[in-house]
């Protein structure tokens, strides 16, 4: 299965030109048989907004807008996609990750862990993030800081994930080496599409990344390019979970131990 991820410079609030980029980066996986292709955290709209107002002004709502359709045939042809949308609902907006499949809308994580003035912008998610079925091999779905919080590789891996789909704007240096833990940690492949450029001085990391179980970076792309990389995986070898010949990544947990976890003080 041919796994890719795009690295993008969107264009605060400039929906057209951001549509227009995201083509150019569909017609580069097409070209290249990619099966799943993840892009960026909030590739329609940008992400430094000044205002509600003009974080809802580039907002759209999935699987109804310009964004989602083009998406949609994208995916319609054995294909499957996950892209970072601003999402808009009557009462409020989201930072949400959707997937496309076959032609169809098949799910939306709405980002639970949002980072310094997403506050401002958007609610925080209220589900647990998705697993998704394509072509016999299972993709969870987190968006950027989530990395920060293991918990969440961790219940994907529990809900069967073999590979973990991260779309991602990313502003602290510390991500794509945590990726790589929570690759080793949980033994998943994990592909993390981060965006590139300035935008009112906040500066993106790019280095997108896709990582194999046991943490070997297996494609990436460098800091300021755009474009998409990609790489011929096998999402089974995840299901094996022995990180040496006596020890299970999973079943040699001691969740008794961990009660704290689970507790919110
Ligand atoms: C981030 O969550 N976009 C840093």
């Amino acid at each position: 299965m041919r796994l890719a991820i795009a690295q993008m410079e969107p264009m605060l609030l400039d929906l057209d030109e951001n549509l227009s980029r995201l083509k150019e980066l569909l017609h580069q996986a097409e070209d290249n048989r990619v099966d799943v292709l993840v892009l960026p955290e909030l590739c329609n709209s940008g992400y430094v907004f000044e205002s509600l107002e003009e974080a809802r002004s580039a907002a759209e709502e999935i699987p109804l807008g310009r964004f989602s359709d083009l998406l949609i045939s994208w995916s319609n042809h054995e294909r499957l996609v996950v892209a970072g949308i601003c999402e808009s609902t009557p009462q409020r907006l989201y930072n949400s990750a959707a997937v496309f499949s076959q032609g169809e809308h098949i799910a939306t994580y709405r980002k639970i862990h949002l980072f310094l003035n997403e506050k401002d912008w958007f609610k925080p998610g209220t589900e647990e993030p998705p697993v998704v079925e394509f072509k016999g091999a299972r993709f969870g779905v987190m968006v950027c800081f989530d990395w920060a919080f293991p918990e969440i590789a961790r219940v994907l891996t529990l809900k069967g994930a073999q590979v973990i789909l991260h779309p991602a704007n990313l502003v602290l240096p510390y991500c794509q080496d945590a990726m790589i833990t929570r690759s080793v940690e949980n033994s998943v492949f994990t592909a993390t599409a981060n965006r590139t450029g300035t935008e009112r001085g906040v500066e993106f990391s790019g280095n997108s990344q896709i990582t194999n179980t046991n943490g070997k970076i297996l494609a990436t792309l460098d800091r300021g390019r755009t474009g998409i990389a990609f790489v011929d995986i096998q999402p089974q070898d995840a299901d094996n979970k022995m990180i040496t010949v006596r020890n299970h990544i999973i079943d040699d947990r001691r969740p008794e131990l961990y009660t704290r976890l689970v507790k919110s003080g």
